[in-house]
């Protein structure tokens, strides 16, 4: 496997990253994750807009922005992936400090950039037959809106989800339900669809944004706003989306099954035009 590591092509094996690096000390970066259809970067500028904004937040200095998307084609091609279906995962960390110290390391030193392409693996059967999420406490930090690699709280809520046998935990931040450890969620009440609107509490999700456009197109209600956690019986139906599910129904959260266990009609609905979408874009 070929990677990417600070601008040059490499045998995954010859990349060499400090311990020193700050990704590795400090959790101190961010990522992306952004996938093809039919070969083509989905919504590249989307991507790179919020890998932009993210580096913003938390000041580190990266000129290479504009480059990216011709790398990831290069990448594509040396793994043999030209044309298909795959993933790119981007990772810029502010680079190496010694010694250990909390305080931004001085301007020259450079920021560490990898990036790697994997084929992409769809699951097909969590999107027709949907999943089940449980709820679980947000025990993350106030700036869920940076795409920060410090995930310890995702990844531990997820863990949990997956010990109790369902795909993705669903985060509450005291009485509001914020989205999930790495999807977003909307709830569908009386034919409304709804989902926690953009704030510190939750990363904007770029196919979060691409539903809420579909959902205006097919003239089905829609709302940015919180789902509570003691309002959660009156949602009929649920879904919770990413780059990588797309749309999955969600049919049970915790115990209670949604409905009638199967994937609702809007659910579905927005799920057909998703596809649609994708499919010409
Ligand atoms: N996660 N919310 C969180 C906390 C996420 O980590 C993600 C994406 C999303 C959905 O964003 P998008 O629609 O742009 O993929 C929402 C990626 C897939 C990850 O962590 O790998």
């Amino acid at each position: 496997m070929i990677v990417c590591f600070n601008n040059q092509l490499l045998e995954l094996s010859k990349v060499q990253i400090s311990p020193f690096d700050r990704g590795f000390l400090f959790a101190d970066g961010v990522y992306e994750t952004i996938r093809t259809y039919n070969g083509k970067l989905f919504k590249i500028d989307a991507h790179l807009k919020r890998l932009k904004k993210s580096l913003n937040e938390i000041q580190i200095k990266y000129e290479g922005i504009a480059g990216l998307e011709k790398i990831i084609y290069q990448l594509a091609e040396v793994n043999n992936l030209t044309g298909k279906d795959f993933l790119v995962y981007i990772q810029i960390t502010r680079g190496v400090s010694f010694p250990r110290k909390h305080s931004f390391p001085s301007l020259d030193e450079q920021p560490t950039i990898f990036i790697s392409v994997s084929k992409l693996d769809e699951n097909t059967v969590d999107q027709q037959k949907g999943v089940k999420v449980i709820l679980h406490e947000d025990l993350r930090w106030l700036r869920c809106d940076i795409k920060s690699v410090s995930l310890l709280p995702a990844v531990l809520a997820n863990q949990k989800a997956i010990e109790s046998k369902a795909a993705e935990a669903i985060l509450c931040r005291n009485d509001l339900i914020t989205e999930g450890s790495h999807t977003n969620i909307f709830g569908i009440n009386e034919g409304k669809v709804v989902t926690a609107p953009k704030s510190n509490l939750i990363l904007a999700g770029i196919t979060r944004d691409i539903v809420i456009d579909l959902c205006i197109k097919l003239k089905i209600k829609v709302e940015e706003e919180f789902i509570k956690l003691n309002e959660l019986t009156k949602y009929e139906e649920f879904f919770i989306t990413s780059a990588t599910k797309e749309i999955y129904p969600v049919v049970q959260i915790d115990e209670r099954i949604i409905g009638s266990g199967k994937p609702g009609v809007i659910t579905k609905n927005l799920q057909n035009a998703f596809k649609e979408f994708t499919a010409v874009s």
